[in-house]
């Protein structure tokens, strides 16, 4: 690997810290980014080399992160913690887009990873991190995928996990996940911008590592999947990309690897960056539309309790990836989202409520004539179904309070004779 080097650099003052260190915030107080000296044209970085790996049986390569290992972070290989993860498939749905109103529609299933969201992409470079910098212990705070992510690649490398999650908040696939992987799971009576205050907190007084997105390694990771889904797509760039937006790293993430391609001279033009958030959870939907700082919600609420979230970490950084690309923010209603959800899922795809928000967005924009029904459109799906099994189950009874189940599968009873059997199949 060639060792290209980095630096961290505030979002907000621009001053410069060094590479690896234990670091999350600048002195100011602002995010960091880790900003790469970027490979010069002759140093044979481009689409070429990332396609031949696609063949290599080696980890590191296999990895829909670390295949892009030159873009993403100068580790060795052995200092790699894999799964290895990405590699998701790319969907299209001939029904679902003429419902969402989009001929070119194709869905990038980051459900797929090994934990079952696209977490696990900024993981295994924020645990590799961990590792080179010698930390035994990491810490999250959690709407439940990144905790469910944490805590099977520490216990891949060892170490001890302390998740903080919302009182009540969080789905049973995740839950169950963190439970599962080892880690310690701690409740916090609050919900998860309390939980993101107290884990930065807990995490300076007792020396262990933070992995949430607002450390930048993560970001370095999640930004593959804007690599990959070009890759998926032969190296062409979409018109739009859509993205569902809680705590916002993700965009942020997404942004920034599109802006590095860029710069590289590897593509010609950005896509447009939509961010979709759930109205009960809209801060940067406000400060989009006001063009003033993200104003926190005091209580952000949305059955998509992936992203619940009132305080989003990383606004700056993915307002940042909006405006470049000429993209915007834009926001949902949780009927919206279940009923795209029912859409996305009865179309044999299946995702996890956040990620229809996406869903649920794209069809907004089309019916807005935002996004031309001809333009050539990727959306992000960021959890798998099964993470939140309650909500189908609930929806689809009919026993969601204030939600119309418009698309309900009901269950249907049956006693136990063939006559009965018959009557409840039906046609
Ligand atoms: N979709 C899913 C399934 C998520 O789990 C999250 C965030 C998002 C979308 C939003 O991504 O925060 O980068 O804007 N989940 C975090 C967690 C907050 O703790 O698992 P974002």
């Amino acid at each position: 690997m060639s060792a290209l080097a980095f630096r961290l650099v505030c979002v907000d003052c621009a001053a410069s810290h060094p590479g690896f260190e234990v670091r999350y915030r600048c002195a100011c107080g602002g995010t960091l980014d880790v900003v790469h000296d970027l490979p010069k044209p002759d140093e044979g970085i481009d689409f070429a080399l990332f396609d031949r790996r696609l063949a290599s049986k080696e980890s590191f390569d296999r990895s829909g992160v670390w295949r892009f290992r030159e873009l993403v972070l100068p580790l060795a290989p052995a200092e790699i913690v894999t799964k290895p993860e990405g590699n998701t498939n790319l969907y299209r749905s001939e029904r679902l887009a003429s419902w969402v109103g989009i001929d070119d529609l194709a869905w990038k299933h980051e459900g797929e990873n090994p934990t079952g969201s696209f977490k696990d992409r900024g993981m295994t470079v924020g645990i590799s991190v961990a590792k080179k910098l010698g930390m035994e212990r990491v810490a999250c705070a959690s709407t439940g995928n990144t905790s469910a992510s944490m805590a099977s690649y520490a216990a891949t490398a060892g170490m001890k996990a302390y998740v903080f999650i919302p009182e009540g908040k969080v789905a049973f696939g995740k839950l169950s996940q963190a439970l599962a992987y080892g880690a310690t799971t701690i409740q916090i009576a609050g919900d998860f911008d309390v939980a993101m205050r107290l884990v930065q907190e807990a995490c300076a007084a007792r020396g262990v590592y933070l992995l949430n997105s607002i450390n930048p390694f993560r970001i370095e990771g999640q930004k593959a999947i804007a690599f990959e889904l070009l890759q998926d797509l032969a190296w062409s760039v979409p018109d739009w990309i859509v993205v569902p937006g809680g705590n916002l790293g993700n965009s942020a993430a997404i942004g920034k690897g599109l802006s590095e391609l860029h710069a590289l001279g590897l593509i010609q033009r950005l896509p447009k960056l939509a961010v979709i958030q759930a109205s009960g959870a809209n801060p940067f939907v406000t400060a989009f539309r006001t063009g003033a700082a993200v104003v926190p919600l005091a209580h952000a609420e949305t059955r998509a309790t992936a992203i619940r979230i009132g305080d989003p970490i990383s606004w700056r950084k993915s307002l940042r990836g909006v405006t470049a690309s000429g993209g915007l923010v834009d926001e949902v209603t949780d009927q919206e989202i279940l009923d795209a959800k029912a859409h996305l899922d009865a179309s044999g795809i299946g995702a996890e409520p956040a990620s229809c928000a996406a869903v649920a967005g794209a069809r907004k924009l089309a019916a807005a004539g935002v996004i031309g029904r001809g333009e050539r459109v990727c959306g992000i799906l960021t959890g798998h179904l099964l993470k939140d099994p309650e909500i189908v189950i609930d929806y689809h009874r009919g026993s969601l309070v204030g939600i119309t189940s418009s698309h309900a599968n009901a269950i249907r009873r049956s006693d136990p004779n063939l006559k009965a059997v018959l009557s409840a199949m039906g046609d």
